[in-house]
């Protein structure tokens, strides 16, 4: 299948195209490297490219003729400096999906896989040993100080234990950037709707691996400390390394990303879902700075107890529902992706002296 990558030339999207044209398919990469993603010459994977913008619908029409389906990983991603970059990542992530879509429409293109993304939850599941599942507030500030870390239960005040996010649990967008990747999950279903489409949004855990940016401020904290390793100094860990996430390596994102590009087209009818995509085996923080630096040869990691304001503490995917459904299943474990990573290349990125 003739399949139009956008983000090809991105960490992810880059795997995904080897991915493709390793099982046979034709990759077309469509990418405008925006130089916050490329400050030096871009590596372009070996695949047929073209620069473009995915709000260029002009562009887009002729990259689109004979696809037959779309991988979309283009977007601008991390937090922003601030409030005033909201119209920049609107723009490139929801205004650019509207036209891609429109565009696929006007094409007659009907297979749709999209990267989505674990923010649009917000802080993880919860539950209270005597109120069940509840959604914490914000932790206060006088409680991290004092080293107390875990989120309190907001009617007795208990500590509370973390869980799993199933893709129905409510959806809690924090932040700009948050707040566009649920909304392409929004237009990818109303596309669905309007045009008897199939769409599919795989929501990324915390992807890492080879050609991770050196200092992408988003999902980033195995690239920060594989960069301080690098650079002969020990990782540092905030609060007390306890942070829950689920590390899953880029190579079984695209081998994801591969498995709903054959579901979708097997599926008779369309619409749109959206599938957790993680290792299914969380860490903390604290283990995976522990497992890179005795990976890496360097020294052991220092637990600092500093800690970010709107951080979130526990967030782990529930991914059962990919390998039940599309019978995806991760290949790279834990120890053996990281004594890899610790190993392997990272890329330039904007703001680093590379
Ligand atoms: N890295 C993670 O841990 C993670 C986690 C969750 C979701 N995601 C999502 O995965 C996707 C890929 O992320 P990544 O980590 O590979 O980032 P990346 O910055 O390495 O890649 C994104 C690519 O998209 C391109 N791009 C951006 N805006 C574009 C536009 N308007 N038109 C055409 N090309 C454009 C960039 O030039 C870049 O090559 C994104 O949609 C991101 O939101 C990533
Ligand atoms: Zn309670």
């Amino acid at each position: 299948m003739r399949v139009l990558v956008t983000g090809g030339a991105g960490f992810i999207g880059s795997h995904i195209v080897a991915a493709l044209a390793s099982a046979g398919h034709e990759p077309v990469v469509y990418d405008a490297l925006l130089p916050a993603a490329h400050p030096g010459e871009p590596a372009l994977p070996d695949a047929e490219f073209v620069h473009g913008d995915v709000r260029d619908a002009g562009e887009l029409e002729k990259a689109l003729r004979g696809v037959d389906a779309v991988c979309h990983q283009a977007a601008m991603v991390g937090l922003g400096k601030d409030f005033a970059d909201a119209p920049g990542y609107v723009s490139c992530n929801d205004h650019g999906t509207a036209v891609l879509l429109a565009a696929m429409a006007r094409a007659g293109i009907d297979r749709l896989v999209q990267a989505g993304s674990m923010v649009v939850y917000g802080e993880g599941r919860y539950s209270c040993p005597q109120h069940g599942v509840v959604r914490p507030g914000p932790r206060d500030v006088a409680d991290l100080e004092a080293g107390r870390f875990e989120p309190r239960c907001s009617w007795c005040g208990a500590e509370l234990e973390p869980g799993l996010v199933g893709e129905d649990s409510p959806v809690d967008p924090r932040n700009v950037y948050a707040t566009t990747k649920l909304a392409q999950e929004h237009l990818a279903a109303s596309w669905a709707r309007a045009t008897g489409g199939a769409a599919i949004s795989l929501r990324y855990h915390n992807v890492y691996g080879p050609g991770m940016p050196r200092d992408t401020p988003y999902a980033g904290v195995a690239s920060f400390f594989r960069s301080a390793l690098q650079r002969g100094e020990a990782p540092r860990v905030f609060e007390d390394g306890g942070q829950r996430r689920d590390f899953v390596h880029v190579s079984d994102v695209a081998s994801a990303n591969l498995r709903a590009l054959d579901a979708i087209g097997d599926r008779p009818g369309g619409g749109h879902k959206a599938y957790n995509t993680g290792s299914g085996q969380p860490r903390t923080v604290g283990e995976m700075a522990t497992a890179l630096a005795t990976a890496f040869g360097g020294p052991a990691p220092v637990v600092t107890g500093e800690f970010r304001l709107g951080d979130v503490r526990h967030i782990t995917a529930d991914s059962a529902r990919l390998r039940r459904e599309l019978g995806w299943a991760p290949r790279v474990g834990f120890a053996a992706g990281m004594t890899e990573f610790a190993r392997s290349p990272q890329r330039a990125s904007a703001g680093m002296a590379v």
